[in-house]
Formats: C-alpha cells, structure tokens, sequence
C-alpha cells in the first residue's frame, strides 16, 4: 500500500471517529415529509400513512412509549422502534403478537392504553390488518392523484375522524397534553377559530401531531378550507 493511501485512509478514519462521536443525547431527529412514489392502494393499510399515526396519538405521550420516558423499554414512535420493542409484532396468532395483546387485554389495569379507554375497535382492526398484510414498513402518497377534493369539507366526515385519529391520544381526557383538549366539536372549533388549531399544524418545527409525520398537503388544504368556512359543526 502506497503512502498515500494509507494517509487517506487514516484521515477517514479519523473523520469517522469524530463524526460517530459527536452524538448529542438531546437529539430528536425530526421527520420531515418524505414524497413516496406509491399511490395509495385502499385495500392497503400502510404503515406510515394509517398505523403510526394511531401508535404516535395513543401511545407516545409524556411518561409513555416515547424516546425519552421509554416506559417498560417499549418506543413505538418509528417502525424500526417498533420492530426492536416488540419482536412479535409480525405475527398473526394474536395471542402470541403483543402489540395486539396488550390492546385487547381483558383488565384493564394491564390493557392499553392504561388509564384510558380502549382504542376503537376499527382502530384495532386497522392494525390487525396491517399485520395480516405483512406488517411492512410501507408509506404511500395520498397526493398523487392531483385532485385534493376541498369542496365539501365537513366536521363530521373528516375533521372529527382525522383528530380521532392523529391527534386524540394525546389531546384527550382530563390532562390533555399542552392543556388543549380536542375531545369535543366545541373545543376544536375554538382552537380552529384563535388559530391554533391550523398554526400547530404548519409550525416550522414541533408541529403536530407531535412527534409524527406532518399531515400532507391535501389534508392541509382541506383542514384549512374547513376553517375558513367557520369551522362549522356540519
Ligand atoms: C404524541 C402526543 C401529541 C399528538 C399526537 C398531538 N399533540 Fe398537539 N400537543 C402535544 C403537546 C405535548 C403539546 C404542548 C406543546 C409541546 O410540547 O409541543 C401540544 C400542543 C398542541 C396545541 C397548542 C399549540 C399552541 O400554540 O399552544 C395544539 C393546537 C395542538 N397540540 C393540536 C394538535 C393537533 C391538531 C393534533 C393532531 C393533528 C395534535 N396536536 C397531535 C402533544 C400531541
């Protein structure tokens, strides 16, 4: 080996340690919106799209299943987290998958998500198909078709079930995470009509829903026309 080169090969090296070093404990990577190729199948569930959300909203508040507080070693905010927590997450025998166990448990004191009421059936279903699906890392593109329909956005057809879904895990309850509770159409509506609502959804960082993947465009547009229709309880 010429001299050279082992001179390359020492300052990589050396490039390497730094930069493998230089980890810093506080750091939370954020996840950016990613654009996906794959067009929305919609006998798919997707990983991404449809069941990190639910674990993100139901799971990954303060004191549970996130990065810092890691209750029980058990992180649920990524698929590779999910995967190293709970190894049996594939499998199909529901008794023996954890994920879907500890869902269903019939005490209480052990189901989850504890101290809250049970996730909704078609919540558990959508995750057990899910697995049934292969339980894969798959995200696709709601967007792509080009044609975000705005033109009838009402609480009861998207507002209210897109919260049920994204958002209610943590914004539920007594101790509503940031003190915003979004459990009732009285309460979203004061959060759409201040500004919140939709600021919390566009904020350059720490957006909502916190932790996750930020709503897509259309989801955007349509959240934003609903409120600029007086956030009316339609
Ligand atoms: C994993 C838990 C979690 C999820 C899911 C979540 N939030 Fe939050 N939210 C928080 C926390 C915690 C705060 C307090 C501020 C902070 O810590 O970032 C907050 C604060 C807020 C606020 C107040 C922001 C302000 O300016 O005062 C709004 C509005 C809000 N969330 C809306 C939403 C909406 C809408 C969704 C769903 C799309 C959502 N959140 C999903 C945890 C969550």
């Amino acid at each position: 080996m010429s001299f050279t080169s082992i001179k390359i090969i020492a300052v990589l090296t050396i490039a390497f340690l730094w930069i493998s070093c230089k980890h810093d404990p506080a750091f939370q990577p954020t996840p950016e919106p990613v654009v996906v190729d794959t067009l929305c199948d919609p006998n798919e569930v997707y990983f991404q799209n449809d069941v990190l959300p639910i674990l993100i909203s139901n799971c990954t508040q303060s004191g549970c299943h996130n990065e810092q507080d890691q209750a029980e070693d058990i992180v649920l905010t990524s698929y590779d987290q999910l995967a190293a927590s709970m190894p049996d997450f594939q499998d199909k025998n529901w008794n023996k998958n954890e994920l879907i166990e500890v869902l269903v448990d019939s005490d209480p004191e052990d189901r989850m998500p504890l101290d809250a009421p049970p996730l909704p059936t078609a919540q558990i279903d959508l995750l057990k198909r899910w697995i049934e699906q292969g339980a894969k890392n798959s995200e696709c593109n709601e967007n792509s078709t080009g044609n975000c329909d705005t033109t009838s956005v009402k609480f009861s057809t998207f507002v209210q079930p897109l919260i049920q879904q994204r958002c209610l895990g943590c914004h539920n309850g007594n101790n509503p995470q940031g003190g915003v509770s979004l459990n009732t159409y009285a309460a979203v509506q004061t959060s759409a009509l201040n500004g919140k609502l939709y600021g919390s959804l566009i904020a350059a960082s720490n957006w909502m829903p916190k932790g996750g993947q930020r709503l897509n465009d259309c989801n955007l547009a349509k959240v934003k026309k609903w409120i600029n229709d007086g956030a009316k309880n339609d």
